[in-house]
């Protein structure tokens, strides 16, 4: 599919919801990957200090450069938010997908964030100076966010042009979900913010589960059915392994899992088009 970016700058998502557990890492990695593999620039920056993120794709690159296993990470956002800069830490994953790595000391970022800055406006906007020069580099930027950091929820938010929520199918999603879009009303009326929520992604907990079917009836009466992505995520063994030992394209398992990828990437791109339309 053919994909332009707006006004040559990467397009902006984070793949949010309140709750841990809730697939945003597996759909922030895949949906990378996926739209690596479509010709697209993509950029994950993992805002999570326990790097879930970081680890897959690290896998993943070894898994496509077996020569390069057990290279290790120069340095990772903290310390560059520290230096002042991340122009120079996207690390190349495989062509056309790259990541900005984390490290557990990124737990400290709140700390950092309170002691460098002095109104609420500089605290909830201090990553976007630094996203800015990335967005230059590259069409599209997905940062993974970790679960009930109010400091990186908005700082992800205020950085971002639209938001894809990530909703496993159990009830602790969906409220995770519900309280996380109504976060991003406020945070979108105080500071006029132009964001989208681009669309819900589900990831479903059993395939063809009745608790499954309730909560997506319940997500599409909260959210709108028009805002809920047709393609489901299926339930996946191969997810699991993926997270251990990184993404691969080899057998009819890793195929199925990116085949679905493929469609949700194909889905989020339909959905961007119409809002730049609009
Ligand atoms: N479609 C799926 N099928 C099977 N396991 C999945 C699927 N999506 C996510 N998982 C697994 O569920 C767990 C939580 O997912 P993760 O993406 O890490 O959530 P979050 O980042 O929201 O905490 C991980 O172990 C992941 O491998
Ligand atoms: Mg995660």
């Amino acid at each position: 599919m053919e994909w332009k970016k707006s006004n040559g700058r990467a397009t902006t998502i984070t793949i949010g919801n309140y709750k841990g557990g809730a697939g945003k890492t597996t759909n922030a990695t895949l949906i990378g990957y996926s739209a690596s593999n479509k010709d697209i620039k993509t950029c994950i920056i993992d805002l999570d200090p326990q790097s879930n993120a970081t680890k897959e794709l690290m896998l993943t690159k070894f898994a496509n450069y077996p020569e390069l296993e057990g290279t290790t990470i120069n340095k990772t956002i903290m310390a560059g938010i520290e230096e002042g800069s991340l122009e120079d830490l996207p690390i190349e994953i495989k062509e056309n997908l790259f990541l900005v790595p984390s490290f557990i000391d990124f737990e400290g970022f709140a700390k950092y964030l309170y002691k460098n800055t002095s109104s609420d406006k500089e605290e909830d906007f201090f990553l976007s100076q630094y996203f800015e020069p990335l967005k230059d580099k590259f069409d599209l930027i997905i940062l993974d966010v970790p679960p009930m950091s109010i400091e990186i929820t908005k700082n992800a938010v205020t950085s971002s042009d639209y938001v894809l929520i990530s909703l496993q199918t159990q009830e602790y999603s969906l409220t995770g979900a519900e309280s996380y879009v109504e976060e991003l009303g406020k945070l979108t009326s105080k500071y006029s913010l132009n964001l989208d929520v681009v669309g819900i992604l589900p990831v479903l907990m059993k395939n063809h589960g009745k608790v499954d079917e309730y909560i997506l009836d319940s997500a599409k009466k909260s959210f709108g059915e028009e805002n809920i992505f047709q393609t489901y995520i299926p339930q996946m063994e191969r997810i699991k392994r993926f997270a251990v030992n990184g993404i691969t394209n080899l057998d009819r398992h890793d195929k199925k899992v990116l085949a679905i990828y493929d469609n949700v990437t194909n889905e989020l791109l339909e959905r961007l088009e119409q809002f730049n339309i609009q």
